[in-house]
């Protein structure tokens, strides 16, 4: 059991760590709620997550980093419901924003402005104006470029920022999919360390945008706490650089990345993080230094799930389809990134409740399908041979772990309308986002007037 921020107690042991979807006599249920008599409510597909998850991970992460008293700012990329990222901000956490409209969603949930920080490589004018007028914490500086233009900006409406400069510690997880690797010198992310004392003595005395911080982020997931341990060596290495030079650094931000379960067990705990993490940063701490994480993935992936119905079961050669009702339109990981989603029917006989979520589960009866959605596309796969006991058409599926870079990645390809998200709580349960419509998908073409 760990002990939440405000003192609450949070009942999650190491055997439930993953996520509360779990079965009942062979039967899917999200904390206390059966998924099969939700979806008859709601329709499919549909996304649904459970609060006891989602603030259970976000809890276990202020434990363990509790020592560092860090600003934890939840990454609104991840899972960006307005309200998730509500039940977020009033457990105190902070928000990571990389757009105008991340901002924005930032602000309808009633988060500090003061606790915002933003990254992205190609501010708009529109959006840094936008984000100086809110008062963010922290402008995460991408390029030369864009300091001289958030500066300028700033100059020109008279008011004073901070920011911190995103390096590069050039450092990278060998497990990360090359989609997602940032913390190398080769990507667009920040500037390489070596420029960075440079870009101190050209901007670091800016009166309207005071560069006080580093930031970085080394890519997502990152299974191990190495990579992380190496790449805060070279920040406070430069930091103490910096300092030398005669620059205030107050804060360094460690960006995102920690992993999720995709498979049971298959991440580190939030603890097992920061056991390497903390005895590293807690010098700088103690020495009034500001540590910032910006999680996005551990805390929403497995809070999440996606429902999906078979509509179809066919063969092609030798091998079984069973064709549902959601694809790559509304969860691109496994097209996008070759990602791993474990994939269960929700209403199975009891010697087929899966006893860990794997891909090599060897239960008897299980039979390989490949399970593909309805999009015109080949690649519109959610799993290749993979060993699922028998469905037939009608039977709901459970897409898991499908919280973070789920719904916000979701399109209207082949003019599909976005699934519908509900959240879980205890045996309630809220729909926070309806279903899109028709009407709704073409609405904005309703126009034909000359520009
Ligand atoms: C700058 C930055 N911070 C934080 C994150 C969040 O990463 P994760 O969701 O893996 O924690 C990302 C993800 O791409 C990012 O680019």
């Amino acid at each position: 059991m760990i002990v939440a921020p405000d003192g609450s107690q949070v009942i999650f042991v190491e055997s439930d760590a993953m996520d509360d979807f779990h079965y009942v006599d062979g039967q899917l249920h999200c904390e206390q709620v059966n998924l099969d008599e939700l979806a008859q409510r709601v329709g499919t597909p549909a996304y649904v997550y459970s609060k006891r998850t989602l603030l259970g991970h976000y809890d276990r992460l202020a434990a363990a980093f509790a020592p560092l008293d860090p600003l934890i700012c939840y990454s609104i990329k991840s899972c960006g419901n307005v309200h998730i990222c509500r039940l977020l901000a009033e457990r105190g956490a902070g928000m990571d924003v990389v757009s105008g409209g991340e901002l924005y969603r930032a602000r309808q949930a009633g988060a500090g402005m003061n606790h915002v920080v933003y990254a992205g490589v190609g501010k708009t004018d529109e959006e840094v104006r936008a984000a100086l007028e809110a008062g963010i914490g922290w402008f995460n500086i991408e390029s030369e470029a864009e300091f001289e233009n958030t500066a300028a900006i700033a100059r020109g409406m008279g008011v004073k920022t901070a920011a911190a400069l995103r390096v590069n510690p050039d450092v990278a997880d060998p497990r990360t999919h090359a989609k997602t690797t940032t913390g190398k010198k080769e990507t667009k992310f920040g500037v390489d360390i070596e420029r960075a004392r440079r870009f101190f003595s050209k901007y670091g005395a800016d009166p309207h945008v005071r560069l006080n911080a580093i930031h970085l982020h080394i890519g997502s997931p990152i299974y191990s706490p190495q990579p992380y341990a190496e790449a805060i060596e070279r920040a406070l290495d430069l930091i103490k650089r910096l300092r030398g030079d005669g620059f205030e650094v107050t804060a360094l931000d460690i960006g995102g990345g920690f992993a999720a379960d995709y498979e049971t067990g298959q991440s580190p705990l939030a603890e097992q993080y920061a056991e390497q993490i903390v005895p590293l940063l807690r010098p700088f701490h103690e020495a009034g230094g500001r540590v910032i994480l910006e999680p996005g993935r551990t805390i929403a992936a497995n809070a999440g799930v996606l429902l999906t119905r078979v509509q179809y079961i066919k063969s092609g050669g030798s091998r079984k389809f069973v064709i549902v009702d959601s694809g790559m339109n509304h969860l691109i990981r496994v097209a996008m990134y070759d990602s791993f989603h474990f994939i269960w029917p929700t209403n199975v006989a009891p010697a087929h409740e899966p006893p860990a979520r794997r891909d090599d589960l060897d239960l008897v009866g299980l039979e390989a399908c490949d399970v593909v959605g309805p999009i015109c596309e080949t690649g519109d796969c959610f799993a290749k041979q993979r060993k699922l006991p028998p469905v037939a058409r009608g039977d709901l599926l459970c897409v898991y772990s499908a919280g973070a870079y789920g719904m916000v990645m979701a399109s209207n390809y082949n003019a599909m309308p976005r699934p519908p998200e509900v959240m879980v709580d205890g045996d309630r349960t809220y729909l926070i986002r309806q279903r899109e419509t028709l009407e709704q998908m073409v609405e904005a073409e309703r126009t034909c007037e000359p520009v």
